[in-house]
């Protein structure tokens, strides 16, 4: 949480109580700021500030419309630009579509250590506006560096929401879910690993941005729930022209379901495919 007394201490810390007569001052380890308060980004806000980061969370519509959810999620409401101040990570968790909207410039100033992830994945068929180069073959996540102007680590696209929030679990778990993360700045990286095992995953370095497609949608890595081992073979399975393919035809499946389907009988048909 946000206070007066932390405030004096600067954002490097955090305070642990509510009590105002025993505070107690701990160092948080990095300020982050999320574009995108849905489904994945309010998650995360709440994974990060449980882990005790001071998070910042924008939206596009202003911090009045999130201000509930992001004090519920343990973040301060913020607008898009503010979200990026001052800051030693920026998540970017909107549709595709809404990243070239993103103001002209956002980056520009942010220091080159300041580590950017993209959760982002691209559905033309339902969500995203076709775009040419993503069809061309260029990985998505390299698009998304090309139209912000800055190196991104592809980091937590690959998992359903549902399972993001609920199948967490501490380091060293049996069957712990794990998470591919890409990118060309080792040290970066290795930021974005911690992150992710702070949220309750192990981590797998899926090589460079040039080979995130590998956990790109319709991919064998993609929303599967794998453990450690099982997500490097699917990484090596992964093709590249098939995956839009198989994206495209979840999608179909999906549209197949009864009303009030679940996580789980999405997971049931991401796996199928590549049985
Ligand atoms: N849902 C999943 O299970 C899942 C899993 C992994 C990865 N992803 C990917 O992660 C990204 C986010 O997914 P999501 O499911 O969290 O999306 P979502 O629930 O639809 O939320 C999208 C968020 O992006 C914000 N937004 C849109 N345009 C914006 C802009 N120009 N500036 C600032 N904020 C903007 C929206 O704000 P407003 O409401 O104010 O417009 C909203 O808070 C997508 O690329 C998605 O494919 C999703």
């Amino acid at each position: 949480m946000t206070c007066w007394i932390c405030a004096s201490y600067g954002s490097k810390y955090r305070i642990e109580t509510t009590s105002p007569f025993n505070p107690v001052i701990k160092e948080t380890t990095m300020k982050i700021g999320i574009i995108g308060a849905g489904n994945i980004g309010a998650t995360l806000a709440r994974k990060f500030s449980a882990a005790g980061h001071q998070v910042l969370l924008a939206n596009s519509r202003g911090p009045q419309s999130i201000q509930s959810l992001a004090t519920e999620a343990g973040a301060v409401a913020a607008t898009v630009t503010d979200a990026v101040k001052d800051v030693d990570v920026v998540v970017i968790s909107i549709p595709q579509k809404a990243v070239p909207h993103l103001p002209k410039a956002l980056f520009a100033g942010l220091p080159e250590n300041v580590v950017i992830i993209d959760t982002g994945n691209y559905y033309p068929a339902v969500r995203d506006e076709t775009i040419t180069a993503i069809e061309g073959g260029i990985p998505e996540s390299q698009w998304v560096s090309q139209q912000i102007g800055r190196p991104v680590v592809k980091a937590f696209n690959s998992i359903m929401a549902q399972s993001l929030a609920t199948k967490g679990q501490p380091a060293g778990t049996k069957g712990r879910i794990a998470l591919p993360v890409s990118g060309d700045d080792a040290q970066a990286k290795k930021i974005v690993i911690g992150l992710v095992d702070e949220a309750g995953f192990d981590a797998i370095d899926a090589g460079t941005l040039a080979e995130s497609w590998r956990h790109q949608p319709g991919a064998p890595a993609y929303c599967t729930d794998l453990d450690a081992d099982e997500l490097r073979l699917a990484l090596t399975k992964a093709d590249k022209a098939r995956s839009p393919q198989l994206r495209d035809l979840t999608l179909q499946k999906m549209a197949g379901l009864a009303p009030g389907y679940t996580g789980e009988d999405l997971l049931k048909i991401n796996r199928s495919l590549h049985e």
